[in-house]
């Protein structure tokens, strides 16, 4: 027997409209579309009506079955957002808190060694600059001496993105800092003291290299400055960052396109059982690329090569951190394990 299908559907509508949890819609679903189920004995029941009946019976119940899923289906998407928003008012994290503050989470000791380098160089009058990660052709290497198809340019490993500057070169992630100083240096008042820090990419991944890292540049533009006072500001920033009186550091000649002459700076170490220890013993560690800025940089800059003359220098912050933290693997200064960053990590 069929029964009162209508009356069926009635309250299963009103049964469904009434359910305030999956879990209750979900026992709904069943008791009527289930095996069991109410409207599911109604189907069973055409078998026993006439060819004739079963027909028009069989369209009138296969409706109620269509209405009954598409109710079903509308109050499952209400149920499902209640639960989102509710899911959504419990969660009371707010991301804008310190963190530090609140006793929870450390500095990664990236960020501390980055904000201590720049403020070591403010302290001899360095002015922070910045410029973009995606630069042009021009900044990061045509205005920094590289000649198109110098070999130098190879070094860089350099990604490139999928976007042309104004005169049809590939726009590309920045390989160094040393891009900020044509910004910076363009339209400066002089004397300068310039300073930029931030991330820089190459494509190169290994033990002792990530695609990105960090970078911190100075640059000086002042009346008669000499190689003698590039050594005095490094030495003097070396020892500071160190927390030493003083650091030997040795300078090595070197080549980059944007100083002449170039070179690379080592500094005094010595490699005990448990590490490097700077400033003492007799070995050396390079440190950091500097020199005499190039004529061509300063022409690239507007500025009178002929009048001004200025140094250079760029330092890895990756390395530097290592060196006085004892980090021993760069790879996990990105890999954001909790365990290492509560060992390494600063609280304020
Ligand atoms: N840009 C150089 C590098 O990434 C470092 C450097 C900067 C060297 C400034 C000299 C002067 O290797």
């Amino acid at each position: 027997m069929l029964g009162d299908l209508s009356g069926l559907r009635d309250r299963i509508l009103a049964d469904l409209a009434a359910a305030s949890t999956l879990e209750a819609l979900e026992a709904l679903r069943v008791s009527a579309l289930g095996k069991k189920g109410s409207l599911t004995a109604a189907f069973s029941a055409l078998r026993d009506l006439s060819p004739e009946d079963k027909r028009a019976a069989g369209q009138e119940v296969n409706a109620v079955k269509l209405v009954i899923e598409d109710a079903l289906a509308v109050r499952s998407q209400i149920l499902n957002d209640q639960a989102l928003q509710e899911q959504i008012k419990a969660q009371t994290l707010d991301m804008t808190l310190p963190p530090v503050a609140m006793g929870l989470g450390r500095r990664h000791p990236l960020s501390r060694t980055l904000d201590d380098i720049v403020a070591l160089f403010a302290r001899q009058g360095f002015v922070l600059h910045h410029g973009p990660d995606v630069e042009d052709d021009e900044h990061n290497f045509g205005a920094l001496n590289f000649p198109a198809h110098h070999p130098a340019r190879q070094m860089h490993d350099t990604f490139y993105v999928d976007q042309r500057d104004a005169n049809g070169q590939p726009m590309l992630l920045r390989t160094h800092t040393s891009c900020v100083q044509i910004h910076a240096l363009k339209g400066a008042t002089l004397p300068a003291r310039i300073l930029a820090a931030g991330r820089t990419y190459r494509c190169d991944s290994d033990q002792t290299h990530t695609p990105m890292f960090h970078q911190v540049e100075g640059v000086v533009i002042e009346d008669g400055i000499t190689m003698g006072h590039l050594r005095g500001c490094l030495e003097t920033f070396l020892a500071n960052f160190f927390e030493r009186d003083r650091v030997d550091i040795r300078f090595r000649p070197s080549y980059f396109p944007f100083t002449e002459p170039s070179a690379e700076v080592d500094i005094r170490c010595r490699r005990d059982a448990n590490g490097i220890v700077i400033g003492e013993g007799d070995d050396w560690l390079e440190v950091l690329g500097c020199g005499m800025i190039h004529p061509h940089v300063l022409t690239a800059c507007g500025l009178d090569a002929t009048r001004h003359q200025g140094f250079a220098f760029g330092l890895g912050v990756e390395r530097l951190a290592m060196l006085k933290y004892g980090i021993s693997d760069l790879r996990m200064f990105f890999q954001n394990d909790g365990r290492w960053l509560g060992h390494y990590g600063f609280v304020g």
